[in-house]
């Protein structure tokens, strides 16, 4: 580690000192889960067929249909391209006003996977293609036609089936929103203290003032490092806690870009690699929780601050969706470490990766480097975030011989650095494996994988290891565990 390094190890990006609108598009009625026993009110009206209305003692909130803006308008602050605004109609439908918890999916799955554990707080890092298992068990236990055929990782939907599903991306955002077209649906900001669960530090627009943040409308606050007991802060307009925070929440949809035409209930594209995960975390910052933003992981991965919530309701105009396997198989060919790193971190870590797996590591370099003072570097790289920017690399790899790429980077504000963006579009990683390793001043992953796997969607992206800084005594363990995990000896 360089001098450089080992001065910025000592800073935090965390220490940041000082620094519903009622839609006249639909209503709709809840039934808080303390009220359950009595059954809730299954008065969705209008789409969902008679016949298809079962009389199931959950407390889910009906929601009824309407016609909404799904996505940001351009001008909405941290916007990202992929959240082109469209008019959509969503049907009535049911949804859990809470997060899954850790005791009902252990009581029906018989293990519980999450991280911080805590019978009460929501399941987390599932995969999506467990959420899917776990509605079609709770479907068999309520006597509910299953929603899904799960065949190995190919799984497709019955839309015409009774049972317990995840919501469509369109119908996720539409709850959330609860007829708020604001970027959240606590309008344009919201408070880590008392309105939702996430990074606490880094409130709405953080980025532009982190030096000065007397224009921020939420002040930074507390970051709990944790998901919290679902319905600990105060539900939307439409009864449904934490659809901002806590925990990200799997959708049905894979990721791809938005088809405007399929504006009535639409259910995603037909082809993907990965599916879409909504509302951000509590390892997230505020710009990552809006109600348009979209991350997206493959359907075998996990992340501590990922979980779900079930909706339940056939869908009008019954058909089978979907199908499409996630992810690809092994990589051949030989390994490389590749990565980028402004202060030295992630270059001490690519070294020891080296010297335990045998792989040349290259780093990524800069036809213009970033500054090395540590306030112009965090203002050039929020800028390039911003813009999606892709600096030119000065470091060209033959890539076609090699199968799998151990990539590493900084965790900047949130995400990567935009040099990592560059690399993945400077040649085809169709069928590599990719293993992300990234360096963070507390944020750990942030929204990297989810970068990643966004810039390229045909190559699998493996399980990503998190390091403080440079970490400590662990990381060889660490690194070892890691590489078996991703199967790389
Ligand atoms: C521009 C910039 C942005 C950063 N953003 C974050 C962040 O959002 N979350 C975090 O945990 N750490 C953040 N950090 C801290 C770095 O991730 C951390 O210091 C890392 O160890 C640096 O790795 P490197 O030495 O390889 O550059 C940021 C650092 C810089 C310079």
């Amino acid at each position: 580690m360089d001098d450089r390094g080992m001065t910025l190890t000592r800073r935090s990006l965390l220490g940041v000192a000082g620094a519903a609108a009622a839609s006249s598009l639909a209503a709709c009625s809840w039934t808080p889960r303390s009220e359950s026993a009595e059954g809730p009110s299954n008065a969705v009206d209008a789409n969902v067929e008679a016949e298809q209305q079962v009389s199931v003692d959950d407390g889910f909130v009906a929601v009824t249909g309407g016609t909404f803006l799904m996505g940001s308008p351009e001008d909405e602050p941290w916007r990202s391209a992929d959240e082109t605004q469209h008019e959509v109609a969503v049907s009535s439908f049911f949804i859990d006003p809470y997060e899954v918890t850790q005791a009902d999916y252990a009581r029906l799955m018989g293990d519980n996977p999450s991280v911080n554990q805590g019978d009460t707080l929501p399941v987390e890092n599932v995969t999506w293609l467990q959420a899917v298992e776990y509605c079609n068990a709770r479907s068999a236990e309520a006597g509910l036609t299953p929603a899904y055929e799960i065949d190995g990782d190919a799984v497709s939907w019955d839309r015409a089936a009774d049972g317990y599903r995840l919501p469509t991306e369109a119908e996720w955002e539409y709850a959330c929103r609860a007829g708020t077209t604001t970027p959240f649906n606590t309008e344009t900001s919201i408070s880590p203290d008392t309105e939702a669960n996430y990074y606490g530090t880094y409130p709405y627009e953080i980025e532009d003032n982190y030096f000065d943040c007397g224009a921020l409308q939420t002040q930074p606050g507390i970051y709990r490092q944790t998901e919290v007991e679902s319905g600990t802060f105060a539900p939307n307009a439409w009864g449904l806690y934490d659809m901002h925070g806590n925990v990200a929440e799997w959708v049905w949809d894979l990721y791809g870009a938005y088809d405007e035409e399929a504006s009535a209930d639409p259910v995603g594209p037909e082809e993907g690699a990965l599916r879409v995960n909504r509302g951000g975390g509590w390892n997230d910052f505020a710009k990552n929780l809006r109600s348009a933003y979209r991350a997206s992981l493959a359907p075998d991965a996990s992340s501590p601050s990922v979980g779900f919530r079930v909706a339940r309701g056939a869908l009008a105009g019954a058909s089978l969706v979907g199908g499409a396997a996630g992810a690809q198989g092994a990589a051949g060919g030989d390994g490389i470490i590749v990565f980028f790193s402004w202060s030295g971190n992630t270059r001490d870590i690519a070294g020891q990766i080296a010297e335990r797996i045998g792989f040349e590591a290259v780093e990524l370099e800069l036809v213009e480097p970033y500054s090395t003072d540590y306030s112009t570097v965090l203002d050039q790289a929020q800028a390039d975030q911003a813009a999606q920017a892709r600096p030119e690399l000065a470091t060209h790899i033959d890539m076609d011989r090699f199968g799998t790429v151990l990539l590493g980077y900084p965790n900047w504000w949130a995400s990567i650095p935009m040099p990592i963006a560059s690399f993945l579009e400077s040649a085809d990683f169709s069928g590599k494996l990719i293993c992300p390793f990234c360096s963070h001043g507390g944020g750990r992953l942030g929204q990297s994988v989810t970068a990643i796997s966004k810039l390229v969607p045909t190559a699998r992206v493996g399980e990503a290891l998190s390091v403080h800084y440079g970490g400590d005594s662990e990381l060889p363990g660490q690194i070892d565990a890691w590489l078996a995990a991703n199967g790389v000896a």
